[in-house]
């Protein structure tokens, strides 16, 4: 079930509910209080109007029966009914012979006494047993005796009640109008986090190809768009993984599949005894080919993981450079390719790991040699400066197509020369790459305007390893544990 759907419905409602509710009581208390205070003033002035014919009959200038009459008339026009009543609280006269008032002995003696007392009487009344019954009442004294004025309560609860009712309409009415907005609002705020939980599913299923389909411009617009970001990185990282996997079994084939063809061959004597060590020596060179590859496999694999453990020692790299230029040199002069070293400046440290810094330059050498043309020549110039060490090896080979030069130090790159010569894995320049990384530096390759490619390779002398206290606990060489 659409769970916070129905969370943000009931909350919502219940806050418009509680606020209608709310209001309807507070509207209900201000009504009443409202009708109330203008019915006691109605009274008040009708008693007052009373009063003045009261003096006017006191004082001689009208008749009993006039003054009955006037008394007669406010009670019918205003609806208050009046009481006469003599100094010793007799009723002399009264405009609502039948008018009930509850049995209330002394009802008239207290009147007396709190106007004696020279108080206001203004009060309602109300009897227990019958609530419609209930009286606003109010009393002036009189030169003799005292006048008291009635108003039935009664007759006003029906047009309050009426009112009250139709706030409480108007609470039910707004209940229901709130509810549309509320549906919508409960819509709005969860259909987004249940397209990002379907597609979070299928992304768990395997389906990287899922994207929400949800364009706002708010914070949850941010998250889907975060979301559809981190789907697509997932997505291309399995590719990429899809497509390493896929091309390490393609290296690992190739050699195998000759390894078992000449093997076999051998066994069932397709191949001759004379032409067996021949054979055999090409099995040998696939079989070191291979484990080649597996070596730099594991290289790459602990590398990317951060697991390839480092032997730090401030070393001259310079010397380190020396060396693997001249293990090169017998190669190279097997294809008549010469390699030219020139290193000025001084002979400065910096942190490094000897075999891994070998490793860097036997990659980029090896491929100089490897893409030079017969009786070219390879020219490595090594300097300092004041950020660092540098080193420039260039050579006189095809260059590196513009187009691939993006692409050269990625894994299983091997460009559309290297079939030429021997196959190569396309792992060393990505493995370079990583470990000039890791010793601080930046590698790059450019094409010379003479032709052949160029590769930098920058290691920085302010470099610190981030734990050179491993130094000499690493491996040096192998891929040993
Ligand atoms: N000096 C170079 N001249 C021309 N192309 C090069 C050179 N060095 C590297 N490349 C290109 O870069 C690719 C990747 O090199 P690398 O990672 O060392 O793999 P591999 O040597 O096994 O092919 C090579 O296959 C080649 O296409
Ligand atoms: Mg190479």
């Amino acid at each position: 079930m659409n769970r916070i759907f129905s969370k943000m419905m009931v909350l919502n409602l219940a806050i418009v509910l509680f606020t209608a509710l709310a209001l309807s009581l507070l509207l209900s208390f201000l009504f009443t209080r409202y009708f109330y205070r203008e019915y006691g003033r109605n009274l008040e002035e009708a008693l007052q109007e009373a009063t003045v014919l009261a003096a006017k009959h006191f004082a001689g200038r009208t008749s009993r029966s006039g003054f009955e009459r006037g008394l007669k008339l406010i009670d019918r026009l205003e609806g208050v009914h009046f009481w006469l009543l003599d100094p010793q609280g007799r009723l002399l006269f009264t405009t609502a012979p039948d008018l009930e008032i509850f049995p209330k002995p002394g009802f008239a003696d207290q009147v007396i006494a709190c106007l004696r007392q020279g108080r206001m009487y203004a009060r309602v009344l109300t009897d227990p047993k019958d609530p419609s019954l209930d009286l606003m009442v109010a009393a002036t004294s009189l030169p003799e005796g005292a006048l008291v004025g009635f108003f039935p309560v009664a007759d006003v609860k029906e047009p309050l009640k009426e009112s009250i009712g139709l706030v409480w309409l108007a609470a039910v009415g707004a209940f229901a109008l709130g509810a549309v907005p509320t549906y919508f609002v409960a819509r709005h705020f969860s259909y987004p986090l249940v397209l990002l939980s379907r597609v979070a599913r299928r992304m768990g299923q395997g389906d990287f190809g899922a994207r929400v389909e949800l364009k706002r411009r708010d914070e949850i617009g941010d998250l889907a768009a975060a979301f559809n970001a981190m789907a697509q990185q997932l997505e291309s990282l399995d590719k990429e993984r899809q497509a390493f996997l896929a091309n390490v079994s393609h290296e690992l084939r190739t050699p195998l599949t000759s390894i078992r063809g000449f093997i076999q061959g051998i066994l069932d004597g397709t191949i001759a005894p004379p032409d067996q060590p021949a054979y055999l020596a090409r099995v040998f060179g696939e079989v070191g080919r291979l484990s080649g590859i597996v070596d730099e496999l594991l290289t790459l694999a602990r590398l990317r993981g951060g697991r390839l453990r480092f032997h730090w020692e401030r070393l001259n790299p310079t010397a380190v450079l020396d060396a693997v230029v001249e293990m090169l040199t017998p190669l190279a002069a097997e294809k008549k390719v010469k390699i030219d070293f020139a290193a000025v400046g001084d002979q400065r440290e910096l942190w490094a790991d000897r075999g891994r810094l070998a490793q860097i330059f036997t990659n980029i050498l090896d491929n100089a040699v490897k893409f030079s043309p017969e009786g070219g020549k390879v020219e490595v110039n090594a300097c300092w400066d004041a950020q660092g060490w540098r080193v420039t090896i260039g050579d006189e080979g095809p260059g590196i197509p513009p187009g691939d030069i993006p692409y050269i130090f990625d894994r299983f790159y091997t460009g559309s020369l290297s079939a030429r010569e021997s196959p190569g894995t396309g792992l060393g320049l990505a493995i370079s790459k990583l470990l000039v990384e890791e010793h601080g530096g930046t590698i790059s390759v450019r094409n010379r305007p003479r032709g052949g490619c160029e590769f930098t390779v920058f290691l920085p002398a302010a470099f610190e390893p981030s734990c050179p206290a491993s130094r000499g606990k690493g491996e040096i060489g192998g891929e040993g544990k």
